[in-house]
């Protein structure tokens, strides 16, 4: 089958540079938000030194995404359902990175993923913390990256670090921007105006603000009670903001040409810097 004549996905790959600023909260709470409104979506852990996609939903998998590449499951059988248009990749709590992948892996990968053509509307990335190779071929192969960042000294310097390297290394040029934990939408403009100042200063990049996420106890309630926030606390702040966040997200045009294809992603993903 050729691209063509395949379904298109939309590939948004969640990150931030910074740890714990909310990327899998993101993530997830955004997966389960789409798929509410109809579309299928599957979250991919690309945390894959520190899996915590499946914690967080507390499920507990047999099988990972590693069992895959070593060629031992389909990637079938390491989906996990976890509730009706939303299924998970779990990743493996070990250490490996995608570039340390052999060529067998490779293919395996690239034919995991053709299988999941057709059955899927919308793929998120969950990315690991920080600016290893890891993180960057995820983030470079998705069609949309969204960069959380949140009000805490390093959040908006290791933001402009992710986007300068993915800018002058791998020429991405268009960044979303969601600001989290804010204490007032104003908060929220502010650190986007913050990061805005350097990447126009310093780099050819278009920055959009997607709004922000607001601080709120219930997020971290729902993370001790495994359950997504959105499922526990619907009416809650955050949950509202995170809505609004999915309606945004679901009127990005797909990508009609190869881009906005599964297999691009994949073929991207395996390519060697
Ligand atoms: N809007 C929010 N309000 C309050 N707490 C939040 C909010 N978003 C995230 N948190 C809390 O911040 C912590 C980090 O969140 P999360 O694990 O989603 O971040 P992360 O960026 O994925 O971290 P890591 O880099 O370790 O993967 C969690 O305890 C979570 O409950
Ligand atoms: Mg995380």
């Amino acid at each position: 089958m050729t691209a063509q004549h395949t379904h298109p996905v939309k590939v948004i790959a969640v990150t931030g540079g910074k740890g714990g600023v909310g990327k899998t909260n993101v993530s997830v709470n955004l997966s389960v938000a789409l798929a509410a409104m109809g579309r299928r979506v599957v979250l991919m852990d690309a945390d894959l030194g520190l899996a915590n996609v499946d914690v967080m939903l507390g499920v507990k998998p047999k099988k990972n995404i590693v069992d895959v590449l070593s060629g031992e499951c389909h990637l079938a059988d390491v989906l996990v359902e976890v509730s009706e248009n939303f299924s998970i990749v779990p990743a493996s709590s070990g250490t490996q990175e995608m570039t340390a992948l052999g060529a067998h892996e490779h293919a395996e990968l690239i034919h995991a993923f053709s299988s999941l053509d057709n059955t899927l509307d919308v793929l998120v990335i969950d990315t690991a913390a920080g600016i290893s190779d890891s993180v960057v071929s995820f983030v470079r192969a998705a069609q949309e990256v969204v960069v959380v960042v949140c009000d805490e000294p390093t959040s908006i310097t290791d933001a402009y670090g992710l986007i300068k390297l993915l800018h002058r290394d791998y020429g991405l040029t268009r960044f979303r921007v969601l600001a989290n934990m804010v204490r007032s939408e104003h908060e929220g403009r502010a650190m986007f105006g913050k990061l805005m100042t350097v990447t126009d200063r310093f780099l050819d990049v278009t920055l959009q603000y997607l709004g922000s996420i607001p601080f709120d106890e219930n997020v971290r309630k729902a993370v001790r009670k495994q359950k997504p926030l959105l499922q526990l606390y619907s009416s809650s702040k955050a949950a509202v903001a995170l809505r609004n966040f999915a309606k945004k997200v679901d009127e990005w045009p797909v990508h009609n040409s190869a881009r906005g294809h599964l297999e691009f992603f994949v073929e991207k993903l395996v390519q060697n810097h």
